[in-house]
């Protein structure tokens, strides 16, 4: 691919600017300032620097973002920043979205990704992608609850019941909830349909992505083809 269009498709700016960003020697391969726009270059693993600053090459990009309490899941924020503003210019040039949404009080896993068919596979309900929720109630989590939440409670706008995949209570006032959906504060309702409160909400994994090696809050990572594999794998 044209080095000029490699910075074009990661999110770097218009071809105009791309060219002159190269032109001017900002672009390095491997320790070697490239400045030749037409230069063929092979995307296969590709590492560059816009700048100073390191990038690899990805066809379609998919991020795992700690998310933070205070912000957003959306493009127009009403009263938060929005989540994208988390990301480096060049990947909210790429117009990620968020793959499904978290309140903007509920911090955790947070994938975004530029590719609508990825986004439409990780949030059918057919794919049974398991996302793992770390709740706080206000009252004391008991048996019965727990019981409820994996039996199935009737939510407001759907006669159907939802079930929790898997639950268990982790504390007096903390429980552990697994969901293979994601209706619009899903966790909140359920809790509310059992006589209880969230007051706290923490996402820890979707599939076996997990924040155990970071990244920290605010702060975002790749996620790797195999991660990504992992996550549609048939379960
Ligand atoms: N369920 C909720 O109620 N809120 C979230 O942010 C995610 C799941």
């Amino acid at each position: 691919m044209r080095l000029a269009q490699v910075l074009f498709t990661q999110g770097f700016g218009t071809r105009r600017v791309c060219a002159g960003l190269i032109g001017q020697g900002l672009v390095s391969i491997g320790g070697r300032v490239a400045d030749d726009p037409d230069e063929d270059v092979d995307t296969d693993g590709l590492r560059f620097s816009v700048q100073g600053r390191e990038w690899q090459f990805h066809a379609s990009a998919l991020v795992l973002l700690n998310k933070p309490a205070g912000y957003e899941c959306s493009q127009k924020p009403k009263h938060h920043p929005s989540v994208l503003s988390l990301l480096p210019a060049p990947l909210r040039t790429r117009g990620l979205q968020p793959v499904g949404r978290l309140d903007e009080d509920t911090t955790g896993v947070l994938l975004l990704t530029d590719d609508g068919t990825l986004i439409h596979k990780l949030t059918s309900p057919k794919h049974h992608v398991p996302k793992v929720y770390e709740v706080t109630a206000r009252h004391p989590v008991d048996e019965a609850q727990v019981n409820k939440l994996l039996a199935g409670v009737v939510l407001d706008d759907d006669p159907q019941p939802v079930r929790a995949a898997a639950c268990e209570a982790t504390g007096e006032h903390t429980l552990r909830l697994t969901l293979t959906e994601g209706k619009y504060h899903q966790v909140k309702r359920m809790l509310a349909a059992v006589g209880n409160r969230c007051e706290g909400l923490h996402r820890s994994a979707i599939g076996g992505l997990t924040l155990a090696d970071g990244p920290a809050a605010g702060l975002w990572r790749w996620v790797s083809s195999e991660e990504r594999a992992a996550l549609l794998a048939p379960r």
